[in-house]
């Protein structure tokens, strides 16, 4: 799909061939966390070496699609604790860095919510108590250099945002899964801090796993272009739904019926040329070589 400066793939960020040239000034993305949400469309309860290569992949070709300066947002969690205790954040920091990007910093959301507890492990006694962390990791990469060359070289960062956003503790409640109709979308305010903070006018933001296009929805409104892959084609039909409302609802007539560049099924190994990124994209279909199950 293409609507404005948005283009949306139906497809998986494990298809290397995806984009032909290297075209991300900034991905901001959340993976699925493996904490077993029912997803429609992947397998979110893989053994932990299996998504830890499955990390490795999909940074390997986020790589390969960023621009040489280009840089990477990650939102993870500290940890998980289903169904082991993992320090998932700090072992897709160390991937991240094993595939080649550099390390910047580390922000920390605070989500606000200290949740109804329920899981106190042993209540009032040392034997085995389960610590919860209310917060989560936006880890911040780039390639090649820190210092942004090329592009635009606007920014529409003001003074006291920029104070602010540069304080790495950033407080913001979270979206409810509800209202958006998907099982784990992050505010809009989080796309929005890291596109004003780390692009600039006109460059094109990335979201490979771009559920409800929360990330699109943001670089649209912030003057960005956005790119996004989903591989499950209801999150994109919800996604396009969204984007139309969000950024297009003062058009006299709102369209929903625009395709979406989507290989779910058939054979299509046609180069296209994309919209937004102005260059070939390569549409495979043999899912196979892909898709997590
Ligand atoms: C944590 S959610 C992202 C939510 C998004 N940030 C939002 O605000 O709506 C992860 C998304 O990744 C998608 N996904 C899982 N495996 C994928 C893959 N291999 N390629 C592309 N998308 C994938 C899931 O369907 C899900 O929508």
């Amino acid at each position: 799909m293409s609507r404005g400066n948005i283009s949306l793939y139906c497809n998986s960020v494990l298809c290397p061939s995806l984009f032909a040239d290297p075209f991300a000034d900034l991905t901001i993305t959340s993976p699925p966390y493996n904490l077993d949400i029912a997803y429609n469309s992947n397998n979110d309860a893989l053994p932990y070496n299996e998504y830890l290569d499955f990390t490795r992949k999909w940074m390997r070709n986020v790589f390969a699609w960023s621009k040489p300066h280009g840089r990477f947002a990650l939102n993870i969690p500290v940890d998980v604790n289903k169904p082991e205790h993992r320090s998932i954040g700090a072992d897709l920091t160390r991937i991240a860095q094993d595939v080649d990007w550099k390390y910047d910093a580390t922000i920390i959301w605070n989500k606000n919510c200290i949740s109804n507890r329920l899981a106190w492990g042993s209540w009032k006694s040392a034997s085995a108590p389960c610590v919860i962390s209310p917060v989560e990791l936006i880890v911040v990469f780039y390639k090649g250099q820190w210092k942004k060359t090329g592009g635009s070289g606007i920014s529409d960062i003001s003074r006291d945002e920029f104070i602010d956003w540069t304080n790495g503790l950033w407080t913001m409640g979270t979206e409810s899964k509800k209202r958006i109709g998907h099982p784990a979308p992050f505010p809009l305010e989080l796309p929005r801090r890291l596109i004003k903070l780390f692009s600039f006018v006109d460059d094109t933001v990335f979201d490979p796993f771009c559920g409800s296009a929360t990330t699109l929805i943001a670089a649209q409104q912030n003057g960005r272009r956005g790119v996004g892959l989903e591989i499950d084609s209801s999150y994109c039909e919800l996604a396009k739904r969204r984007i139309e409302a969000e950024c297009f609802q003062s058009e006299e007539t709102p369209r929903t019926d625009f395709p979406i560049c989507c290989v779910a099924d058939g054979i299509n190994n046609a180069a296209m040329i994309d919209p937004v990124i102005q260059r070939a994209t390569v549409q495979r279909a043999d899912r196979s070589d892909y898709v997590t199950n």
